[in-house]
């Protein structure tokens, strides 16, 4: 059976290419995509996993059907394609759809994917946390996606849908205008604790080390600062102690409010819409716990100053992020009793306020979002886009509200 015709308007024997399967979040997709399909590979929507090594591959297909006793995933097809060989990442991009691409740290894995992506007419989404790639990708390859009419679909992970897609969420459950938010992030372990992926880490490690090229990277798109809506959004320090989570809070050093700040400035200029400011902190805790992010964070941003210090980070992940990162990365149970919360705290500039061009500070809406990291892979998301990508017509549809920063819009669809 053969999958929806892709941007060419072809037919396609996959509807879905789960590449980089074999890693460390790969294999939690592969086996949500396995949940999402109950009639299994031979089941209306056809997927397919890719990655370098045919071995490994396999292994996670035995797995996957061990751990969901679904003995009929050993039959996925498996497609053995590698970021370092174009040709072979064409022919993976000629048979899907739709590529979801675990491949990372995207700085170096990620633009060859996309590259071919592109030129062979399958939509890519990836869950990269790495502003620099993404907005790298934008100013290289917008144009290119909009000739071809591909979507590429950036940090459809923890990175940043809570964030931006929150924002949006909350924005829609107002009547009035919302004009800022903040989100303070705080964590939590269960008793055996948990730990992020080294892949993260090293994501981390190189985006810290190469920040002046994000710099100016952003000059050359050449944009004018977002008009400001409403009351200016509250300045707050490196360091402060937030009343609202009460526990001190730095600014959230992820992706979010990079990928929040394209999703408004497209819906600004494409859609005339009112840009929401957003400002993103962590909360870290007491006393003690700002000591000992200050010595690490010192540390962290010395060491990846010089190569050698990058190699020990690297070759450390546990000693040098104090337990944070490490090679294993969590286990499943750690993982499943992981959660965080994202408390947001919003400016409403009300239909009724608005006359007196006055504005009142809400605190409406604290949302919380009690899932794992990694079950947030699963359950935040890619439902969404998979239970879309069911009927690619419904994926162009959504695709085509450009409320995801990274999503490179192709005109015939708007
Ligand atoms: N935004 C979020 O919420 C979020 C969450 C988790 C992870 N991430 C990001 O996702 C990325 C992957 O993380 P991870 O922890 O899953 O990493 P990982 O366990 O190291 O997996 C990397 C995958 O890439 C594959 N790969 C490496 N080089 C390749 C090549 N030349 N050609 C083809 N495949 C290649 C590996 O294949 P082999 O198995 O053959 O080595 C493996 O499948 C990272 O960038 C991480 O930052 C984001």
């Amino acid at each position: 059976m053969a999958a929806g015709s892709p941007a060419g308007g072809e037919i396609r024997p996959y509807h879905i290419i789960v590449f980089g399967a074999s890693g460390f979040t790969g294999r939690f997709v592969v086996e949500e995509v396995a949940r999402a399909c109950p009639a299994g590979p031979g089941g209306t929507l056809r997927w397919a996993i890719a990655g370098r090594s045919r071995d490994r591959l396999e292994k996670v297909l035995l797995q996957a059907a061990q751990a969901l006793s679904k003995p009929e995933l050993r039959s996925v097809e498996v497609i053995v394609a590698d970021v370092a060989q174009p040709e072979s990442l064409a022919i993976m991009c000629k048979q899907g759809v739709v590529v979801l691409n675990c491949v990372g740290p995207y700085r170096f894995y990620g633009e060859p994917v996309v590259k071919a992506c592109i030129e062979n007419g399958a939509h890519y989404i990836d869950i990269c946390g790495e502003p620099q790639f993404l907005e790298g990708m934008q100013l290289k390859y917008h144009s290119k996606a909009q000739e071809k009419r591909v979507y590429v679909i950036g940090s459809c992970g923890f990175d940043s849908i809570p964030a931006d897609m929150g924002i949006l969420y909350t924005r829609d459950q107002f009547k009035g205008t919302l004009t800022a938010v903040e989100s303070f992030l705080t964590v939590s372990t269960g008793p055996e604790g948990g730990c992020g992926h080294e892949a993260t880490w090293q994501s981390a490690i190189f985006g810290f080390a190469d920040s002046a090229s994000l710099r100016s990277l952003r000059k050359k798109f050449g944009h004018k600062p977002l008009p400001v809506v409403g009351a200016p959004i509250k300045k707050r320090g490196a360091l402060f102690y937030s009343k609202e989570i009460q526990q001190y809070s730095i600014p959230f050093m992820g992706s979010d409010p990079s990928v929040v700040r394209r999703t408004q400035r497209c819906m600004h200029q494409e859609h005339q819409q009112a840009p929401v400011q957003y400002a993103a902190y962590v909360g870290i805790g007491g006393v003690f716990s700002v000591a000992k992010t200050f010595f690490a964070g010192l540390m962290f941003w010395l060491m990846t100053k010089f190569s050698i210090g990058r190699s020990l980070l690297i070759q450390f992940p546990e000693v040098f992020s104090f337990g944070l990162f490490s090679k294993a990365g969590p286990s499943k149970k750690q993982a499943c009793v992981f959660f965080f919360i994202m408390s947001t705290f919003l400016m409403v500039l009300s239909s009724t306020i608005r006359a007196a061009d006055s504005y009142r500070r809400l605190m409406l809406a604290r949302g919380f979002c009690f899932m794992s990291v990694y079950n947030t892979l699963s359950h935040f998301r890619w439902k969404e886009p998979l239970f879309a990508f069911l009927s690619l017509e419904k994926a162009i549809q959504m695709a085509g509200i450009p409320h995801r920063a990274s999503l490179m819009l192709p005109s015939p669809h708007r």
